[in-house]
């Protein structure tokens, strides 16, 4: 039986509580909690058994998830009283595996949207007999991310977490945060205090002569970190870019859940979602955006690449592009709100208050 850690707690979000009351891991993508993309794909991969590591709002997930038998699988919860880092947060759950000391143990980041063939990185754990095996990417940008140079063989020869200077910068291959580790790896972690498995545990176990591998794999890869990076994820689902067996319905231009109601001429495209409840008025254009259940889109809005909050309010006319609007948030009729801008949850704005204008 395979089974896998699933990370999902930490400092918080930059999701919440800026734009949503909820912890990210359980905000809609595609119309479910953006977790159970990761719990399906985990399932389909052969992954029976999976223990959420989690530090904060951790009772929203077990009333939802249960005991996983609803995806096929057999969920259990940990909670660490305060976050014990990547590596703690792995180390606190050991005592729940079930495999044996050689075995595989699969572990995912939390917010990770990816179409890695799971199976094939516990093929290349096997075969190469590595102590860890890590799924890496390629980005134009590393520097958020843990640089991962590999040598011919596909070894990893360092590991650089967030590196701060250009000399640093000497791959544009990155952890892409999807592991085997041999379950062993796990128990040699300290337990009892925060330990950061990506400035920590891999440089350690480099240090030491153990076998960390690599596998480049170029498959769909996103960290939904931002609410930005999060709309983007939840269109890529819904139009199928990004594969995953829970989203509910067709892959296609468009998803509109149960009970919402869209007017017959407004136009939903570029891997919008609708979720229930919500209302889209006449001759309103969407485009690539998250609209949440409940939310109102008045007639005439124009919305590309946002997020509407769950019962949030957008008047007529009103145009928003790369806009986060919280939950519950109203926003009056003629206003434009551009590229980057956050509503507060419950926020108002009243009708014609505010235009962009980079007066370029
Ligand atoms: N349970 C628990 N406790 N989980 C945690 C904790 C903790 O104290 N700290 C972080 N996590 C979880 C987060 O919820 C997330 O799912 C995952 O561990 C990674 O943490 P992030 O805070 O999202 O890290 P990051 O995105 O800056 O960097 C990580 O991911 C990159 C890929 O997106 C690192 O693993 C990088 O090396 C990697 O490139
Ligand atoms: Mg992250």
């Amino acid at each position: 039986m395979t089974e896998a850690i699933l990370l999902v707690g930490g400092r918080g979000t930059r999701l919440r509580p800026l734009t949503v009351r909820t912890p990210k891991p359980m905000v809609p993508a595609a119309g479910v909690p953006f977790l159970t993309h990761q719990l399906a794909r985990a399932r389909a991969a052969g992954v029976e058994h999976i223990v959420l590591a989690t530090s904060y709002l951790a009772e929203v997930f077990e009333p939802y998830f249960g005991d996983g038998s609803s995806l096929g699988l057999h969920i259990e919860y940990v909670t660490e009283e305060e976050p014990l880092g990547t590596g703690g947060a792995i180390r606190n759950v050991a005592s729940r595996l079930h495999s044996g000391p050689d075995d595989p143990v699969l572990i995912f980041n939390g917010d990770i949207l990816t179409g890695l063939d799971i199976r094939a990185l516990v093929a290349t754990h096997e075969t190469t007999g590595a102590d860890v095996s890590l799924h890496l990417t390629r980005v134009e940008d590393p520097r958020a991310f843990g640089l991962v140079p590999t040598d011919a063989t596909g070894r990893v020869t360092a590991f650089l977490e967030k590196p701060q200077s250009p000399e640093e910068i000497v791959t544009d291959q990155i952890n892409a945060g999807a592991y085997v580790f041999r379950r062993s790896v796990v128990d040699s972690i300290p337990a009892g205090r925060p330990v950061s498995v990506e400035r920590e545990t891999f440089p350690e176990l480099l240090a030491t002569g153990a076998h960390l591998q690599g596998m480049v794999d170029s498959t769909y890869w996103l960290d939904l970190g931002t609410p930005q990076a999060f709309v983007r994820g939840s269109a890529d689902l819904v139009l199928g870019r990004a594969p995953s067996p829970a989203v509910p319905g067709r892959c296609g231009d468009r998803l509109v859940l149960p009970t919402a109601v869209v007017a017959p001429d407004a136009k939903l495209t570029g891997g919008t979602v609708v979720g229930e409840g919500a209302r889209i008025g006449e001759g309103a254009r969407i485009t690539g955006s998250t609209v949440l259940a409940g939310a109102v889109v008045e007639p005439g809005a124009v919305v590309t690449d946002s997020f509407v909050g769950a019962g949030a309010h957008i008047g007529e006319r009103t145009v928003l592009a790369g806009a986060v609007i919280g939950d519950g948030a109203v926003v009056g009729p003629d206003n434009e709100l551009r590229e980057g801008v956050r509503v507060w949850c419950d926020a108002r704005i009243p009708g014609a208050t505010l235009r962009f204008s980079s007066d370029q």
